[in-house]
Order: C-alpha cells, then sequence, then structure tokens
C-alpha cells in the first residue's frame, strides 16, 4: 500500500493504462480486460488489474492535470515497479490539419512548468515518448482507419486559459494539441527507467470552436485502449 493506492505489492501489472477518469478505468476494464479486479480504490481513484489476450494489464485513473498524475505514477513507478505508462486521455487541436476524433501519439510534450520543475531547475529538459511504444502505437492506430498524428503537444496547467498569446505561439510552432497530463508522465517514466506514451483522441478544437457530442467521446475511448494495449504488447 502507497499514500495514494490500496493495492498490495504484486496486484499492479507492469504495464499500466491510464485515462484521467477513474470510472473510465472500470469501463475499460470491465469491457476489455478479463476477469478484472478493482485494486484501489482510495479517494475514488479507481484501478483494475486484469489480463488482456494473456498479458497482465493495470487499468488506474490519474486524474485531471500533472500534480495529480504525478501522485499516482510516482507510486506506481517507485512503489509497484510499474514498467510501461500509457497514457489514453482527450486533447484539444491547435493546427487545422488535425481533425476531430483524430488520434495524436504524442512524442513530445511542451509546458510552462511540470512538478518536477523543483528537480530539473534551470534545465529545460525535454520530456520525450518511449520510440518503440510510439511506433507500435502507429501501426495499431493505423488499422483503425481514423486520422493519425505523431509530434509535439502542450501540456498545460489550465483548462480555462487566460493566454491567448501563448496558444498562438504553439500553432505557430506546429504544436499539435493541448492537454494536462503528458509532460509529467514522460519525465517520471525518463527517472525511473520506464517505457511512456500518450495516446490522444481530438475532442475539441481550439481553433475552430468544435466540440465532440459525450456518445463520440465514448467510442473514441475504446479505439485509445485497443491502440495503447496493442502498443504495449506488440
Ligand atoms: N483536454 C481536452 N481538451 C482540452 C483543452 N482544450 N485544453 C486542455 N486540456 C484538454
Amino acid at each position: 500500500m502507497t499514500v495514494h493506492i490500496g493495492a498490495a505489492k504484486g496486484d499492479i501489472a507492469e504495464t499500466v493504462l491510464m485515462p484521467g477518469d477513474p470510472l473510465r478505468a472500470k469501463w475499460a476494464a470491465e469491457r476489455f480486460l478479463e476477469n478484472p479486479v478493482c485494486v484501489n480504490e482510495v479517494r475514488g481513484m479507481l484501478g483494475f488489474t486484469g489480463m488482456w489476450r494473456g498479458n497482465r494489464v493495470t487499468i488506474h485513473g490519474s486524474g485531471m492535470g500533472m500534480p495529480s498524475l504525478s501522485i499516482y505514477a510516482n507510486e506506481l513507478l517507485r512503489d509497484y515497479g510499474a514498467k510501461t505508462l500509457i497514457r489514453i486521455g482527450s486533447c484539444g487541436a491547435m493546427q487545422t490539419s488535425v481533425k476531430l476524433r483524430d488520434v495524436i501519439l504524442a512524442m513530445t510534450a511542451s509546458s510552462l512548468s511540470t512538478p518536477s520543475k523543483g528537480t530539473f531547475r534551470e534545465l529545460n529538459f525535454a520530456p520525450c515518448a518511449d520510440y518503440g511504444l510510439l511506433q507500435a502505437a502507429y501501426t495499431a492506430a493505423a488499422g483503425k482507419g481514423s486520422g493519425i498524428h505523431v509530434g509535439g503537444i502542450y501540456s498545460s496547467d489550465v483548462f480555462y486559459d487566460e493566454r491567448p498569446d501563448l496558444n498562438e505561439q504553439m500553432v505557430r510552432h506546429g504544436v499539435l494539441a493541448v492537454e494536462m497530463e503528458a509532460a509529467e508522465l514522460y519525465n517520471l517514466a525518463a527517472r525511473y527507467g520506464a517505457r511512456a506514451l500518450a495516446v490522444l483522441t481530438v475532442s475539441d478544437h481550439l481553433l475552430t470552436e468544435e466540440a465532440l457530442p459525450s456518445e463520440d467521446r465514448q467510442s473514441s475511448f475504446s479505439d485509445m485502449v485497443e491502440i495503447a494495449l496493442e502498443a504495449a504488447f506488440a
């Protein structure tokens, strides 16, 4: 047991999928895993371990934002020995070439700051995805028929952004989309010698102001779970 995860040591698999929403973790575990067992419910942050095609997998919520993800990812990596963490989540598109429902594989994630700022101090560490996972996710996503983009994203600390000029710079520098967790996930994976990737679907568009209806979010989420599982065990 750790401060935020009630699971016993062996209850967590080496491969962990991390949606932001704990209820999405429950839904994905019940839909995709054989014999899912709830291994955490501390503070309502649900985690489940089960089997997928003969492989042991945990699906655990991260919460929203980097401080929340940092708590769970730190404990999963440091205390439970997780070796592969894949974020599955949504993002807001920042390029006209990126459409609603497209899949984005985040090669790297820019940020104003992350919870690791205190560790890196003056160093601008470049958080990056695991290349093998990225390549395998690309192959898996290509089979689903949705648009796929590989590139840089922006991990923001705020959903309600008061800095339009900053978003303009992101757009100008080819950043594909904004979300709120990947940069710290990549920092922590690097620190613990683990593999990490963020697989995201576009739920809203900052330039066109379109947004996906909630029914469509569910089917996009389902595709992401499959992409993440296929990539993890490729
Ligand atoms: N996640 C999904 N859409 C987002 C947005 N517009 N900003 C930050 N995170 C997001």
